[in-house]
């Protein structure tokens, strides 16, 4: 059977990387959190001294992309890859409010989003991947064969990423949580370079009222329309 390219796009913690890790492993594909690249690259901006509270030396960045390698290696006991910055096992790191607070400034610049577009063409070379972030049906795999745009209300969404960050132990406010989820929306959809829009072909998931469950069997049910057509 052919393998496909299946995009998921959309707003901050509308829950792509989950549902994407559960489809890329029921079809035995490579699932790619194209988020986790942006965000290590600005946990590397931070650690070098280029981000601190209210100071960003974009330049200083650019001028250092040569020195940041990203990779990914899969976990077994998690089910999925997990994101290397240099080497470095840095998943969790990446995961803080401080790195959610800088992450869409990072993401704006051109040079950046050239080198990880380029790394991410080339992890979904051979097709047989599932990758989600902000531009994958429009920039990265304008031709997959599968894209889905997934939204879920502000607040929606802030109470999902809240409790997550509780989880991991944390001390944000809901409110907080809030503002960053509305002033991501906002860089996201309003940057200049491969602003987050709807590909025109992709397909779209309010999920603000759906479990789990009911969003993996409405995409595997896309997924096997998708796969019927390309045989
Ligand atoms: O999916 P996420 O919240 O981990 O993404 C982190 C940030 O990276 C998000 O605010 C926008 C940016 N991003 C992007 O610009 N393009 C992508 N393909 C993925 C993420």
């Amino acid at each position: 059977m052919s393998k496909i390219t299946i995009a998921i796009d959309g707003f901050s913690s509308t829950g792509k990387s989950t549902v994407a890790k559960q489809i890329a492993n029921r079809l035995g594909y490579v699932y790619v959190d194209s988020g986790a690249m942006y965000r290590a690259v600005t946990f590397y901006a931070m650690q070098n001294g280029f981000i601190k509270e209210n100071y960003f030396n974009a330049k200083a960045l650019v001028a250092n992309l040569k020195n940041i390698t990203i990779s990914f290696k899969f976990n077994p006991q998690l089910g999925f890859a997990e994101v290397y910055l240099n080497n470095r096992n840095v998943e969790n790191e990446i995961r803080t409010l401080e790195v959610s607070n800088f992450v869409s400034k990072v993401a704006e610049i051109s040079e950046v989003r050239q080198k990880l577009v380029e790394q991410q063409q080339h992890l979904g070379k051979q097709g047989g991947v599932v990758m989600d972030g902000r531009d994958i049906g429009t920039v990265v795999f304008p031709h997959a064969e599968l894209k889905l745009f997934m939204t879920a209300s502000a607040e929606t969404r802030a109470k999902r990423r809240y409790s997550e960050l509780i989880a991991r132990g944390e001390t944000v406010t809901y409110e907080a949580v809030l503002k960053n989820v509305q002033e991501r929306d906002y860089i996201d959809t309003n940057r200049e370079d491969s602003p987050l829009t709807k590909a025109e072909d992709a397909i779209e998931i309010d999920n603000s009222l759906m479990g789990l469950q009911e969003q993996f069997d409405k995409i595997m049910q896309l997924v096997k329309v998708t796969l019927k057509k390309e045989v």
